[in-house]
């Protein structure tokens, strides 16, 4: 298995990744019901975004900690909701790639996800 090296990897890892979390009912009405993605505009996006994290290309500007709060004003975004997305997402990147790229980006979904989680504590108490 080969490491995350380019934007057709992360195309690969954010495809796999969405058809988990598609398939699975206990989360895959927030992306259907709660907010209605179109797959073929939000990919590129999150190519970008992990792009920028980890390849340490740029062009990625908008507020990520904000759109989440936005989507828990909708739903809440338990704790339970965070790791079921952190499972698809480790099992995505692990079943695709193994090197230091596919470490980092495992990690850095955990920081991101522990960061988003505080918010939405922040906002509830
Ligand atoms: C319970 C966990 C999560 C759920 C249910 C969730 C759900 C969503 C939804 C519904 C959107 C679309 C929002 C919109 O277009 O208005 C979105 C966007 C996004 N999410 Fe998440 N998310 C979760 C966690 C995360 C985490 C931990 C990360 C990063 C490590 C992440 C990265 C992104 C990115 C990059 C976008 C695109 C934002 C943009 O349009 O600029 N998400 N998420």
């Amino acid at each position: 298995m080969k490491d995350i090296l380019s934007q057709d990897d992360l195309y690969l890892l954010v495809d796999e990744f969405y058809k988990k979390l598609l398939s699975d009912p206990k989360i895959s009405y927030i992306f259907t019901d709660v907010v209605k993605i179109k797959l073929e505009e939000h990919l590129p996006i999150l190519v970008t975004f992990w792009s920028q994290a980890i390849l340490g290309t740029g062009g990625y500007t908008n507020n990520l900690t904000q759109i989440h709060l936005d989507v828990n004003e909708k739903s809440y975004l338990s704790p339970e909701l965070f790791q079921i997305w952190l499972n698809h997402f480790n099992n995505s990147v692990d079943e695709n790639f193994k090197g230091e790229k596919a470490e980092k980006i495992k990690t850095q979904a955990l920081s991101i996800a522990t960061v988003m989680q505080i918010k939405i504590a922040q906002k509830k108490g």
